[in-house]
């Protein structure tokens, strides 16, 4: 048993030495509860008045406060209150005189007071209560521990989420950027073969998402169908070049051979499900609404709309292009073509569409 005076030094002791204070206005009364306690593995502090007291706790990690009742400048009750405003977790104990029992208790109930002893006290009395009050003063040091811990690590997972979605999100983006990208080489790599600038699929592309827009789609649609536009084509990687690039009317085979694009096409986007726009476009992008297109025969409204605006996107602009079998023709003369097919080859709903946009200006802006 180790004994300080309040003139102990003013470091913070460690929770596990068990520090107990008794605080007594008369020295004898602390004299012997101390003679009580000398076997037992404590450090205690003494203090024979409330001020003392405090001062002491404010610099010593003390466990346990042991205060008589009756002190002249502060009485116990209101002593140990304080104590709780300055450290909560200080299991507090009562030395009261049995006259005033009646008295203390009301006062004990009202400030949580973890025990009462009366004076005179019995040797293991005293200690047994000293001992339980030293186990809820570690029960709950280690309760506001975990609870701590808990809270630090609940704030690490939080945090952890936010980066592991952050991330997710970051490489989604990238995922998709990187599908785009490959979608646009292969797009480019199918049309650099007739158009070798490149800028055929993305004419197509701005042209489809205008349409889808004035016809009423979300932009998030539109924008998707115009990224799967780009594909229209990407079975003419199979035409070989002497059909794709001939200079003049294809033959009867030569012409069975390049409408084998759409189909071709269309293998060639696979089956997932991610592609089934890109799919239709590139089968039934050459249908006509009169049923004499290819490569299905399709007529009406059972051509996929998807692919009747890109019917219009892709001839218009083929019409304004040179290829090798013909010069281009100027934007309003490609119009009146349009219309003039319009219910026959075209969905008229989507030439209209065509029509208001090329007349709000969309066409100059894209033209190269
Ligand atoms: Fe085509």
């Amino acid at each position: 048993m180790a004994i300080h005076s309040q003139q102990a030094p003013a470091v913070q002791a460690q929770v596990a030495k068990k520090t107990l204070l008794i605080v007594d206005d008369e020295p004898q009364v602390i004299k012997s509860i101390v003679r009580t306690l000398r076997k037992q593995d404590l450090e205690i502090l003494t203090a024979c008045s409330a001020e003392e007291a405090i001062k002491i706790i404010q610099h010593n990690a003390v466990g346990v406060v042991l205060s008589d009742q009756n002190m002249p400048s502060m009485d116990g009750v209101s002593f140990l209150a304080k104590v709780r405003e300055y450290d909560r977790d200080i299991v507090r104990l009562l030395l009261t005189g049995f006259a005033n029992i009646e008295n203390a208790i009301e006062a004990i109930n009202r400030s949580q007071i973890f025990e009462f002893l009366t004076k005179p006290w019995e040797p293991e009395a005293l200690q047994s209560a000293l001992s339980r009050a030293f186990d809820h003063h570690k029960l709950t040091r280690e309760n506001r521990r975990l609870h701590l811990m808990t809270h630090e690590q609940n704030a690490q997972l939080l945090q952890l989420n936010d980066t592991l979605e952050r991330r997710v999100k970051d490489r989604t983006v990238q995922l998709a950027d990187a599908v785009r990208q490959g979608v646009l080489m292969l797009s480019l790599a199918a049309e650099a073969r007739d158009d070798n600038t490149g800028e055929h699929v993305k004419r197509i592309q701005h042209f489809t998402q205008a349409i889808c827009l004035k016809i009423g789609m979300t932009k998030t649609d539109a924008d998707r169908i115009g990224f799967f536009s780009m594909m229209h084509d990407v079975g003419k990687i199979h035409i070989p070049d002497k059909i794709l690039n001939k200079n003049g009317p294809l033959t009867d085979k030569e012409w069975q051979v390049m409408q084998e694009h759409t189909i071709v096409g269309e293998k060639i986007l696979g089956s997932s499900p991610y592609y089934s726009v890109a799919r239709q476009i590139a089968r039934s992008h050459h249908e006509w609404m009169d049923g004499s297109g290819y490569p299905d025969g399709l007529r009406g409204v059972k051509i996929p709309l998807v692919a009747r605006i890109v019917a219009v996107a892709d001839v218009f602009d083929a019409l304004t292009h040179t290829r090798p079998y013909k010069k281009a023709w100027p934007r309003h003369k490609a119009i009146e073509e349009i219309n003039r097919l319009a219910g026959r080859q075209f969905d008229t709903d989507i030439v209209d569409a065509f029509v208001e946009i090329f007349s709000e200006g969309l066409n100059e802006a894209m033209e190269t």
